[in-house]
């Protein structure tokens, strides 16, 4: 693939890539008609980046086209091609430890509901340092409470419309937790930006994929290590209750990767210290993150 730039500045300004050309962030312009602007019709991926190598990949393209396929937007690369994108945006910005943000949306076209035809999508993407949560935070755990989930119907999805997953994320700040746990229908489903676990008797549970949740790529790999590694994992709904009497609670996600919740709804979770199930799992994550970080890629 050959990528025309409009700078050949090995800038320090961040490089991004906007339909099909590489240019310093403040020179990317979209228009105000694009769907993700006018609509929020689009999908997203957040991809980590450790010691120059995309963290499981081959995952994150396969749920962005279950993303895409979900909005009926044809993918505008196959996974070579996006690969191709990626590993330039991550040789054009320093660091080796980054985080990648995708985003397609189905383009621009004069307002209306109903979806253009023959409109080409718009693809971005950039990267930023990957900042990692400090250890003095992730030692102690982190708070969190429970909201009721006010969002859709295709929570597998992973689109841009994020809006009530802000409001969420809000509310609990406001309450001075850093993520809200979401229950529909009695049933815990994940947090505004994460995947939820539990602990009760060194039982590992998270609740069932489905259109309540998405599926995580931390969620998929922590279920993985744990069952490759002989800890008891089951996939199974879980109610606030059982939330509650979790003797752990664990939040995944790309940016956060295994974060203990040792408060919930002002309340220790267990003895209120991040417990041994986790101290176990994290050691997992990061005997296989170092497999990434040499290799590219690890055995579970
Ligand atoms: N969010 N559930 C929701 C609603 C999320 O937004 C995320 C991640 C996850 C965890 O998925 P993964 O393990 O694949 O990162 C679960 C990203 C990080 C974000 O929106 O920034």
């Amino acid at each position: 693939m050959n990528f025309s730039s409009c700078s050949s500045n090995k800038a320090r300004v961040p490089i991004v890539y906007l339909n099909g050309r590489f240019m310093p962030l403040e020179e990317a312009a979209i228009s105000p008609l694009d769907r993700g602007f006018i609509f929020g019709d689009g999908v997203y991926e957040v991809i980590p980046v450790y010691n120059g190598h995309l963290f499981r990949l081959d995952e994150h393209l396969r749920r962005l086209d279950l993303s895409l396929a979900g909005i009926r937007l044809a993918p505008p690369h196959d996974h070579r091609a996006w690969r191709t994108i990626l590993e330039e945006i991550l040789r054009r910005n320093p660091g080796t430890e980054q985080s990648v943000y995708l985003q397609v949306t189905r383009g621009v076209a004069r307002r209306d509901h109903a979806f253009p035809q023959d409109t080409r999508p718009t693809v971005f993407v950039m990267s930023s340092p990957l900042e990692p949560m400090a250890d003095s935070v992730r030692q102690r755990g982190v708070a969190a409470v429970l909201l009721e989930d006010i969002r859709w119907q295709y929570c597998h999805l992973k689109t841009i419309a994020l809006l009530p997953n802000l409001l969420l994320r809000q509310e609990a700040l406001d309450r001075g937790a850093v993520e809200a746990v979401l229950v529909r229908d009695g049933e815990v489903t994940e947090g505004a930006a994460s995947n939820v676990f539990a602990v009760h008797g060194g039982r590992v549970v998270t609740p069932p994929k489905g259109p309540r949740l998405l599926p995580g790529i931390t969620r998929d790999l922590v279920v993985e290590l744990g069952r490759a590694h002989g800890l008891p994992v089951a996939e199974e709904t879980i109610t606030p209750e059982q939330l509650r009497t979790a003797d752990e609670i664990w939040l995944t996600s790309s940016t956060r990767e295994i974060l203990p919740v040792t408060r919930l709804d002002g309340r220790p979770v267990g003895s209120g210290s991040p417990g041994p199930c986790w101290q176990r799992m994290m050691a997992l994550y990061a005997h296989y993150k170092a497999g990434y970080r040499n290799a590219g890629r690890a055995e579970a």
